[in-house]
């Protein structure tokens, strides 16, 4: 079962301070139900936001992208647990993934893993010492995330597609670069739209500034939601008989 199409949608807080998080939220308010926060906000006082968020009813992705020696990964995802968060992220190491997934038990914490990051092409695989292209170490980390229980994948509207036969249904994908038809792409390379990305296997959207640069906010959260609401009736299987 997918959760209700406003529940799809994952804000971005990519914003400098507690403040100007707050007013964003409030501008927001019941057209965004799920809120990610990632490294610009955590470190500017976000981690004690998050909380007082997840207090106010608003699902968190704290998108920490976590990495160290498998007890240091297991007692950080323990307090992120505790602090009441729905998603956080670890890089696809398996040690790593091995230790998130055993401390997030009895917990409803669900572990992200990324595969490899879209900053990457396959010369930066090659200068950091892999023998792979980017699709192969995608693949790769996806099987092995799936064979440790890992909850989801963040990827590429792109790499869904590819990604969802290999790590099966009930595996979350999580796709950022999301672009309405005719936004600015800003930095993103390989942007999609909501309907798109849905139509290739996305469980949920992660959108920033189609959102929080738009001149009315929670107008652009509606359309995306009436647009994440159209693709998946769009998917869905017939009813029987
Ligand atoms: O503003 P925009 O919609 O491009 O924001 C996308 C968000 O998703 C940003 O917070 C960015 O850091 C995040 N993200 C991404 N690509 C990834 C992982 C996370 O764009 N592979």
């Amino acid at each position: 079962m997918k959760p209700e199409p406003r529940d799809r949608l994952i804000v971005a807080l990519d914003v400098p301070s507690v403040a100007a998080a707050e007013a964003l939220v409030a501008r927001l308010g019941e057209s965004v139900s799920f809120y990610k926060i990632g490294y610009q906000l955590a470190f500017a006082g976000g981690i004690d936001f998050a909380r007082a968020l997840a207090g106010a009813g608003k699902r968190i992705f704290l998108d920490l992208k976590l990495h160290d020696i498998g007890r240091t990964v297991a007692s950080g995802v323990e307090s992120l647990a505790r602090l009441g968060a729905s998603f956080v992220t670890v890089h696809a190491y398996p040690q790593t993934m091995h230790a998130a997934v055993d401390a997030r038990a009895g917990s409803d914490l669900r572990i992200l893993a990324v595969t490899v990051l879209t900053s990457y092409d396959d010369a930066d695989l090659a200068a950091a010492g892999y023998d792979f292209t980017v699709p192969e170490l995608a693949r790769e980390r996806a099987a092995q995330a799936r064979d440790i229980g890992i909850d989801g994948l963040v990827c590429s509207g792109q790499e869904s597609a590819m990604l969802r036969p290999i790590v099966g249904p009930d595996m979350l994908l999580v796709t950022p670069g999301i672009r309405p038809a005719g936004a600015q792409t800003g930095d993103q390379k390989r942007v999609v739209t909501p309907a798109l990305a849905i139509a290739a296997g996305a469980d949920y959207l992660v959108v920033g500034r189609p959102i929080i640069a738009a001149s009315n906010p929670s107008a652009a959260a509606d359309a995306i939601v009436a647009e994440i609401a159209a693709a998946s009736t769009a998917h869905k299987p017939p009813p029987p008989g």
